[in-house]
């Protein structure tokens, strides 16, 4: 099995207990923590913003990835860098000129991500593989935690990662949504390298580092 990281999603985490539960993250192999900001618009939750990533840098070394589910994401790119994101995510389907936000985004000193929802094919981002670092699919409709993996999403991971590799690229491969014990290996195996997990690591039935050994521990 490839190498691969894995980064816990707090939107199923207890916000009574984070400073604990980030804590906890980072001590058993985290290797980032996935923020989800919902903006009531792009998706129907609202979920949280620069306050909150400024109080998760806080508790933590470990990278911070911003996935933005929001529209017109470049009004918040200022102070998201400033709360201390590492790495910001923004949906195609969410900007008008994806190309344009992007170059944007290249103004502040972070990991560039563009994300693609299951009912967009990987041909809509072709025109911006060469300027960012990472690529997200998502494997669920955005919007919530503890839905089931969509597997069509592993065609495209594959394809993506083939062609990431004959274009001589360096991109990340992200996968966000219903990864599980039981869907993550399909997914390191279909070519993802960085993989999201909220409700398979912040769950009232198991630990959190129970959670993240089981998602390691594939064969
Ligand atoms: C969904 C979010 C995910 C969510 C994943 O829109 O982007 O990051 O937390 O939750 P699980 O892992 O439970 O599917
Ligand atoms: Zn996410």
């Amino acid at each position: 099995m490839a190498k691969f990281k894995l980064y816990p999603s707090i939107l199923s985490a207890d916000f009574a207990q984070l400073d604990k539960q980030i804590r906890e993250s980072e001590k058993c192999g985290a290797d980032g923590i996935h923020i989800d900001v919902m903006d009531g618009q792009f998706v129907p939750p609202i979920t949280f913003g620069a306050p909150v990533v400024r109080a998760v840098r806080k508790l933590t070394d470990l990278p911070i990835d911003i996935h933005m589910m929001t529209i017109n994401p470049e009004k918040h790119f200022d102070e998201l860098k400033d709360a201390g994101a590492d790495s910001i995510t923004i949906h195609h389907e969410a900007c008008l000129d994806i190309r344009a936000t992007l170059e944007e985004l290249s103004k502040y000193s972070v990991q560039k991500s563009v994300a693609i929802n299951p009912a967009t094919p990987i041909e809509s981002i072709s025109n911006v593989m060469t300027v960012v670092d990472q690529i997200l699919i998502m494997s669920v409709v955005p919007g919530a935690g503890g839905q089931s993996f969509i597997p069509e999403s592993l065609k495209k991971i594959s394809t993506l990662s083939s062609q990431i590799k004959s274009q001589g690229l360096s991109i990340s491969i992200q996968v966000d949504g219903g990864i599980n014990s039981n869907t993550i290996a399909d997914a390191v195996e279909s070519g993802a390298n960085i993989l999201v997990a909220g409700s398979a690591v912040f769950n009232h039935s198991f630990s959190i580092c129970d959670g993240l050994s089981k998602l390691r521990n594939i064969n």
